[in-house]
């Protein structure tokens, strides 16, 4: 089945018991026993929940993959999959990560005795000199996190293979839509599903797949384990949000791309990030690994000063953390997403106090434009 038939039927939609078309929210934390020795297939909501069971059902479709999990964030699923390592691993990650994953890796992680190394990923050769006997994960965001750089995903995962390594690739950015990480080998994909599985600014919630039988039971020892599972009314959303979600990075895709291309010729913006830009070092490897550039841009005014100006005179994105969803949101990385992160490791990292970033949502394209003038004007 094709990406937009497989978001609608993933063979959960329908309830066996009713017939119903959507997937009831079992509010249920636990289930019965029919005897002593028939144990249900679900007998305790944190162990399993219909709803739940659903949702992970279909993230496993739409990411190509045998097992899926759904967890209370993305965080919750990004640190469920590292808890699978053993205290003394090595894990090597992008240098440009999540700002949550940043402070994950380095102010919890450390306590068990996880190391991280944080390399410019786009550069395989770096990737490559990190390797130590203790290293078992590679990281990966791409495109990161704000800057849109661009790792050679089958690059990555060819080096993970030769050494044996776990590769681990966070999707949020792309979607299953628009990247399809295990169909280039890596091991594991996470999500932020907040973001664009969501799609709404309405949920939290997190996902992981894999393939590996052996990997998924060490996941689901952590995800029941550790008890970070997404509850029946979020799952229930989030499957919601996943019947619309290539429409909606279809819609948003197109206007991001208009944005994009406005920005790159206005006299007050510095620098433009976007993948779908032939000027970005990375647009090449990214059209050869996803099938889109995305709705996220970002783009550098210069200064903070010039950041002021420009959110007081912008109406329509709501100014928020966060990205992929219906209403277009514009972010300041320096102050939210990666306010985790040492000054002078965001400033090597080009996350200056004038940058940006703009998830592009189903506003009219031309309202937006309009707007993003109106406010570029009072710089
Ligand atoms: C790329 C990426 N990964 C992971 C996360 C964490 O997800 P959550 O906020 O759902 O815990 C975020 C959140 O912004 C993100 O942008």
């Amino acid at each position: 089945m094709k990406f937009d038939t497989l978001a609608l039927h993933t063979g959960v939609e329908i309830c066996p018991h009713t017939g119903a078309s959507s997937v009831p929210i079992f509010q249920s934390s636990t289930f019965h026993w029919e005897s002593l020795d028939d144990t249900p297939k679900f007998d305790y909501a944190r162990s399993g929940n219909p709803t739940r069971a659903a949702l992970e059902h279909a993230i496993a479709a739409l990411e190509g993959a045998r097992h899926g999990f759904a967890f209370s964030s993305g965080m919750a699923a990004i640190t469920g999959v590292l808890l699978t390592l053993s205290a003394g691993s090595h894990i090597i990650a992008c240098e440009d990560v999540y700002g949550g994953t940043f402070r994950a890796l380095t102010k919890v992680f450390t306590r068990l005795g996880i190391e991280t190394t944080f390399v410019d990923t786009t550069d395989l050769n770096q990737i490559e000199a990190a390797i130590r006997p203790q290293t078992r994960a590679i990281y990966l965001e791409t495109p990161s996190n704000p800057n849109l750089r661009v790792t050679d995903l089958a690059g990555a995962v060819h080096i993970a293979r030769d050494h044996g390594l776990l590769s681990i690739v966070d999707n949020t950015f792309m979607s299953p839509c628009l990247q399809n990480p295990h169909a280039l080998g890596a091991d594991v994909v996470v999500h932020s599903a907040t973001k664009f599985l969501g799609g709404h600014s309405d949920v939290v919630a997190g996902v992981a797949t894999c393939n590996d039988d052996d990997l998924a039971e060490e996941i689901y020892l952590i995800q029941n384990g550790c008890g970070g599972v997404l509850g029946p009314q979020d799952s229930w959303l989030l499957m919601r949000g996943i019947k619309t979600l290539p429409l909606r990075i279809r819609q948003s895709q197109a206007t991001a791309s208009q944005i994009a291309a406005y920005l790159s010729q206005h006299s007050k913006v510095h620098n433009v990030f976007y993948p779908g830009l032939p000027t970005h070092p990375g647009a090449e490897i990214h059209q050869r690994q996803a099938q889109g550039p995305g709705a996220v841009l970002s783009f550098d005014l210069g200064s903070s000063d010039a950041v002021r100006r420009f959110v007081e005179h912008l109406h329509v994105p709501i100014f928020a953390v966060s990205l992929g969803a219906v209403e277009t949101i514009l972010s300041y990385p320096a102050r939210m997403s990666h306010a985790a992160m040492p000054e002078e490791q965001r400033r090597r990292l080009g996350i200056t106090d004038g940058l940006l970033r703009l998830s592009v949502g189903l506003e009219d394209a031309e309202d937006l434009l309009e707007d993003l003038e109106h406010a570029l004007r009072k710089i």
